[in-house]
């Protein structure tokens, strides 16, 4: 028999590389968990409570309020709020399917607009003619939630004179973008309420699900304390509210507070080789723009180029793997179609949703991994 040639196959590249964050973290996570296990204080133990404080010393936020994920984060803050059937929020239509679910869960009306094509933040000129959408159809405009894709924040300084010059409520889905800035201020203090997301791929991500609330308003507080836990009263047993079960779990909690202490660092590393990509590819695709005075966590490093799909198959080809977030912009979704969009349509999502291609980011990419994936690139766009 022909012996096996002995060359090791070189390490798959990973589009975000966990496991090399749990060989730098992996026995203190395994203690964490281990001290959560002993102790036995599974629903809302210590930990819970103490990785709220952290995060609000992180951020800034008066209130933090840890719950089951980021989908509930956004219904538990819209519920806190109050919606009725009649009132319109406008949701970027490039974004998750979870930003607009909640509304349409509460029997209130997403109006779908447009997004910035540099940015592929909230377009607020979009934002303006979807108010007039709204009103032509009857609908009364509520709320806006502003969605900081892929890690940036949205251009708050843009869209906060149209958020008060017609009283409508400002909810951040910030569940890609805990930890970057915007012109001195910090996600988790921007919006009248903020959510963020946990999500194991998250820049800061737990095992499992995890999301939190974060507000400045005592009685927004005190409302989603009560909502996440059965719409509890005095106690649990004191049902004052029609509530839901949507706590962050202890161990998730103490994972998070170990992972926490690293996410400064993670955060700079993810900067970096944002920073990297950019001047390795900026003359052969479009790369990512930063807003002035705003920084990205960079949850996602998204090119945009019209040769989209051959590309993913080239780099795919050369072992690299890429993801399209998003394939289809919400208003195109068979669930949401038949809700109001903005204006004449939303032709900057449509094109993004063909030409948007995330390339692998995660705070342990190193040199020569990304400069494979460069050069991948590079080769698979001749100029
Ligand atoms: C923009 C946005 N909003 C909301 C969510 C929902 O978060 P979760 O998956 O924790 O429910 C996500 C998750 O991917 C998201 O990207």
């Amino acid at each position: 028999m022909k012996a096996r040639s002995s060359t090791p196959a070189p390490p798959a590249i990973e589009f975000n590389d966990l496991g090399a964050q749990r060989r730098r973290l992996g026995a203190r996570l395994d203690a964490a968990i281990a001290r959560v296990i002993e102790h036995g204080r599974f629903i809302l133990g210590p930990e819970v409570r103490e990785f709220e404080q952290a995060l609000s010393e992180f951020c800034g936020a008066k209130h933090v309020i840890g719950c089951s994920n980021g989908t509930d984060a956004l219904s538990l803050s819209l519920r806190a709020r109050g919606l009725g059937a009649t009132d319109a929020v406008f949701v970027p239509s490039f974004t998750f399917a979870a930003t607009a679910e909640p509304v349409s869960l509460l029997s209130a009306t997403p109006v779908f607009v447009d997004v910035h094509p540099d940015t592929f933040n909230i377009d607020p000129q979009s934002l303006k003619a979807g108010i007039v959408t709204a009103r032509a159809r009857g609908l009364r405009p509520a709320a806006v939630i502003a969605v900081d894709l892929f890690g940036q924040p949205a251009d708050y300084d843009a869209l906060e004179p149209i958020i008060a010059e017609n009283q409508l409520w400002l909810l951040a889905d910030a569940a890609q973008s805990f930890g970057a800035t915007y012109r001195g201020r910090r996600v988790g203090e921007i919006g009248a309420m903020a959510t963020t997301s946990f999500f194991p791929a998250k820049p800061l991500g737990c095992y499992g699900d995890g999301g939190a609330i974060f507000t400045s308003d005592d009685a927004l507080a005190e409302a989603v304390l009560s909502l996440r836990m059965h719409g509890k009263g005095s106690d649990k047993y004191d049902n004052v509210r029609i509530g839901m079960n949507a706590r962050l779990d202890t161990i998730q909690a103490a994972i998070l507070l170990e992972k926490l202490r690293v996410f400064p660092e993670e955060i700079e590393a993810r900067d970096r080789i944002a920073r990297r990509y950019s001047d390795l590819l900026g003359d052969i695709v479009q790369v990512p723009r930063l807003i002035d005075g705003a920084s990205s966590v960079w949850a996602q490093y998204t090119i945009v180029t019209s040769e989209r799909d051959r590309v993913a198959h080239a780099l795919k080809q050369a072992g690299i793997p890429t993801a399209v977030y998003y394939a289809r912009p919400l208003h195109r979704q068979t669930a949401y179609a038949a809700y109001p969009v903005a204006g004449n349509g939303l032709p900057v999502s449509e094109r993004l949703s063909e030409q948007v291609l995330s390339l692998p980011m995660h705070a342990y990419l190193d040199g020569p991994t990304q400069d494979k994936i460069v050069n991948a690139l590079r080769a698979a766009i001749p100029r």
